[in-house]
C-alpha cells in the first residue's frame, strides 16, 4: 500500500480522519492486501468487477457549453448551459438546447439564465438543477458508481471549486476529481510532447482565456483571463450601436461574429444584413455590415488575448519559453474558430500557431484521458476530495493494485 492511499484518508476539510477509523481502514486494507497475494486471476476478476461497477465521466462545465464524456459511451452530452426559469414560480421550463433556443425570444414569462460566470459557478441551485439533467441518464444505473473527471479554470477559489464539487456531488457522482481546464486542454488537443518539453495552449472559450504553458510533468506556467468569446460578440453589439445607432441582441451577435467575424483587418470578404432596433427612433431598421467592420470591432479582444500569450511567455523560465518558441502554439476552445485568428496571432507575434483537431471538446477529452491514466492524474491533480466509502472503496483498489 503506498502513502497515496493513507494521504487521502482525510475529512471533506482536508483534516486527518479519527485515528480509530484509520487504523479500521488499514487493517482491511491489509487483509485485501492478503487477498490479493493469491494471484493475478482474482485481480483480473477485480479489474473485471470495477469496470462493470465503476462508469468515468469527464465533465466540461463550461459558461456557454457544458460537454460530457463517459468511459462507456464516449462523448454523450454537448448543450448550451442555459436554463430557463419562470420568473414568476421560480419553476425549471427548459434546460440546454431548449433553454438557448429561447434566449432573446423568451416568452413574457421566461428568464433564461446562464448559471457560469466566466468558468465557475455563479448560482449554484441552478447550475445543480442543470447538471443533475445533464448527468440524469449516466447516473440511472443505481448499481454502477460515477467516478467523475470535472475541469476548473486555475483562477477558480476554493468557494468556486467547493461549489463544482457540490453541485457534481449532488447531481449523482460519487466520487470527484477536479483538473485545472488548461492542462486538460493540452493532453485533448495532443499538446503535450513525450520528451518532457514544454508546450502552450490558449483555449479561447465563451467567459475565459487560459493560456498554459505544460510539459508532461505539469503545468509550468498558467493564467486565466476573464475576456473570450462572449466579449467578442458584445464588442459587436457596442460596435453597431456607436457606428449606426442600432441595438441589436446577443444571439444577432453571435451569429454576426459566426458568418463575418474575422481577426484579419481586411475580413472573409462577406457582408450580411442585420436588422435591429434604432436608439433614435425606437423602429426596426436594417444595415449592410460588412466584415472589415467587424473585425475592427474585434481588434481589442484579440490584443487582450495577443498581450496574454506574451505575458504568459514572459513568465515563464527561459527553457520553456525557448521550447514554446520552437514548437509554437495551441489554440482550443469555440473562440479558437474565429476565422482567420491562427493567422493574426501568428503575424503579430511571429510563432506558429496551430488550431486544435477538435478545438472545442479538448478540454473534456483532455479529462477523459486524464481518467483513464489515474497515475499521471495522481503526479498532476490540484484537488481531490472524496466521500467515506469512496475512500474505503479506493483504499480496497489501491490494496489489490487494481
Ligand atoms: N465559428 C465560430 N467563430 C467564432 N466564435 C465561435 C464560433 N463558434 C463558437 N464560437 C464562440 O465560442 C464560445 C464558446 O466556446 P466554448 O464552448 O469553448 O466556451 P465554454 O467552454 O463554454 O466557456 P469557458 O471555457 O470560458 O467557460 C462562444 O463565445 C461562441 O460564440
Ligand atoms: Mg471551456
Amino acid at each position: 500500500m503506498g502513502t497515496c492511499g493513507f494521504r487521502r484518508a482525510t475529512t471533506g476539510e482536508g483534516q486527518r480522519r479519527p485515528l480509530a477509523r484509520r487504523l479500521h481502514l488499514r487493517r482491511r486494507t491489509r487483509l485485501l492486501r492478503l487477498e490479493s497475494a493469491q494471484g493475478p486471476r482474482r485481480m483480473v476478476k477485480m479489474r473485471f468487477f470495477r469496470r462493470l461497477f465503476v462508469e468515468r465521466v469527464a465533465l466540461d462545465l463550461g459558461t456557454v457549453t457544458t460537454l460530457i464524456y463517459s468511459s462507456r459511451r464516449g462523448l454523450v452530452l454537448h448543450e448550451p448551459s442555459a436554463v430557463a426559469v419562470n420568473r414568476f414560480t421560480g419553476e425549471v421550463i427548459a434546460i440546454g438546447r431548449r433553454a438557448s433556443e429561447m434566449l432573446g425570444r423568451e416568452p413574457y414569462d421566461v428568464e433564461v439564465h446562464r448559471p457560469l460566470r466566466h468558468g465557475t459557478i455563479a448560482d449554484l441551485d441552478l447550475a445543480q438543477r442543470m447538471l443533475r439533467r445533464f448527468l440524469e441518464p449516466i447516473c440511472r444505473n443505481r448499481f454502477r458508481r460515477i467516478h467523475l473527471m470535472a475541469t476548473i479554470p486555475g483562477s477558480a477559489t476554493d468557494a468556486e471549486r467547493n461549489a463544482l464539487i457540490e453541485a457534481a456531488r449532488e447531481a449523482g457522482a460519487h466520487r470527484v476529481d477536479l483538473i485545472e481546464e488548461g492542462l486538460a486542454a493540452a493532453f485533448g488537443a495532443d499538446a503535450i510532447a513525450p520528451d518532457g518539453s514544454a508546450r502552450m495552449i490558449v483555449d479561447i472559450g465563451g467567459g475565459t482565456t487560459t493560456f498554459s504553458i505544460a510539459s508532461r510533468h505539469g503545468l509550468i506556467v498558467s493564467e486565466t483571463l476573464p475576456i473570450a468569446g462572449n466579449d467578442m460578440t458584445e464588442a459587436i453589439r457596442e460596435d453597431l450601436q456607436k457606428r449606426y445607432d442600432l441595438v441589436i441582441g446577443e444571439r444577432t451577435a453571435e451569429w454576426i461574429k459566426i458568418e463575418i467575424g474575422s481577426a484579419l483587418p481586411e475580413g472573409n470578404g462577406r457582408t450580411v444584413k442585420v436588422y435591429g432596433k434604432s436608439v433614435l427612433g425606437g423602429g426596426t431598421e436594417g444595415v449592410l455590415l460588412q466584415s472589415h467592420e467587424v473585425a475592427q470591432a474585434l481588434e481589442p479582444v484579440l490584443r487582450a488575448i495577443r498581450d496574454g500569450i506574451r505575458r504568459v511567455l514572459e513568465q515563464a523560465p527561459p527553457d520553456a519559453a525557448h521550447d514554446v518558441c520552437q514548437s509554437g502554439i495551441v489554440l482550443s476552445g469555440g473562440g479558437s474558430l474565429l476565422h482567420g485568428l491562427d493567422q493574426w496571432l501568428s503575424d503579430q507575434l511571429q510563432l506558429v500557431i496551430v488550431r486544435a483537431e477538435h478545438p472545442v471538446e479538448a478540454v473534456v477529452l483532455g479529462a477523459a484521458r486524464l481518467l483513464e491514466n489515474p497515475e499521471l492524474y495522481r503526479q498532476l491533480r490540484v484537488v481531490e476530495r472524496m466521500s467515506y466509502w469512496s475512500e474505503l472503496y479506493e483504499e480496497a483498489l489501491h490494496a489489490l493494485e487494481v
